[in-house]
């Protein structure tokens, strides 16, 4: 049975007290409806730490009011069910109300004219990691990263881990967070865990529920000509533009409607020309309401 904590400074409690008896802390971070990559990024963490603290937060920080905030899944016993089922099972769930309870006032919330969830929460600090952010998911979901950013730094602050996971599925957002890591000095250690797939290709999601069947047919388009870039790139074809373009055509042949495909350096995400180092291929689709995303590392040996 994991511990539920509910209250932050109970929350700072426990981990000052497990510090103290020289345990060591990993927290994953997550938004709930888990599945099986949340909780491959469990498993990952039991072998870095002796305890484990998983949070369940809907950040609404991160989210426009244009946004599926409200319609975002949840399903809270099912997922202490599903860490109970877990060989180590996990030592906390840390499930917040609210994150943002200071009180009433009024703050500048918004990025240009986009504005987050937050509506005069009494919050006006922002994390942000100005050059990484603003790419892929940061192009059309302008205050995401900012909100993550932020809503990780107050994590961090609350369970003071000693390790934190996270998903290469979201490979932006692990970026962005291991350079807030380094840039601000948190003593704690990022780990990225691989990307976790249904048995058909399918990058495991929460919003995946919410595609009909017909979608997620389609939505198979992603990780296939993921796969077929791999393998073109492994054959020779360093060629990024025509790589692109053609995963751009599978996707949209399929049905699906491109935000973004980008083949960018692993560490600075900064797009290549030619495939050299470290790569990956990035892409947002919709699928009818439902935005998508996936990724696929090459790298050239
Ligand atoms: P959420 O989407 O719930 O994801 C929580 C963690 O699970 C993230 O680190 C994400 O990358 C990882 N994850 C999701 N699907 C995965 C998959 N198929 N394979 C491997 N890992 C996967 O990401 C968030 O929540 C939020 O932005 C958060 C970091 C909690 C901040 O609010």
């Amino acid at each position: 049975e994991p511990q539920i904590i509910r209250n932050k400074q109970e929350m700072r409690n426990w981990s000052r007290s497990m510090r103290a008896q020289n345990k060591t802390i990993g927290l994953i971070p997550t938004m709930g409806y888990l599945h099986q990559g949340h909780l491959s990024l469990i498993t990952e963490a039991q072998k870095h730490t002796h305890l484990t603290v998983v949070s369940i937060y809907i950040n609404p920080g991160q989210f426009t009011i244009n946004e599926d905030l409200s319609t975002y899944p949840s399903d809270f016993q099912g997922d202490i069910n599903k860490l109970k089922s877990l060989p180590n099972g996990v030592d906390v769930v840390f499930n917040p109300q609210n994150l943002y309870d200071y009180g009433v006032e009024t703050g500048e919330l918004g990025v240009g004219n986009e504005v987050c969830c937050l509506e005069g929460g009494g919050h006006e600090t922002w994390v942000r990691v100005e050059k990484l952010e603003k790419g892929m998911c940061g192009k059309s979901r302008p205050v995401f990263f900012r909100g993550v950013a932020t809503v990780v730094a107050k994590l961090f602050n609350i369970v003071e881990p000693d390790v934190a996971v996270f998903g290469k599925k979201d490979y932006q957002q692990w970026r962005v967070i291991r350079r807030m890591v380094r840039d601000l000095d948190f003593a704690v250690k990022v780990i990225g865990s691989e990307l976790m797939r249904e048995e058909d290709g399918l990058a495991m999601s929460s919003r995946n529920v919410y595609l009909s069947q017909q979608e997620r047919e389609q939505a198979l388009s992603i990780s296939r000509a993921l796969f077929e870039a791999k393998s073109a790139a492994k054959k020779g074809n360093n060629n990024c533009s025509e790589l692109r373009r053609s995963v751009i055509e599978s996707i949209e042949a399929a049905g699906g409607k491109i935000d973004y495909v980008e083949i960018v350096d692993q560490e600075s995400l900064e797009t290549v020309e030619e495939i050299k180092d470290g790569v990956v291929v990035c892409v947002a689709a919709w699928f009818g309401k439902v935005r998508l995303i996936d990724n696929i590392e090459i790298d050239v040996s």
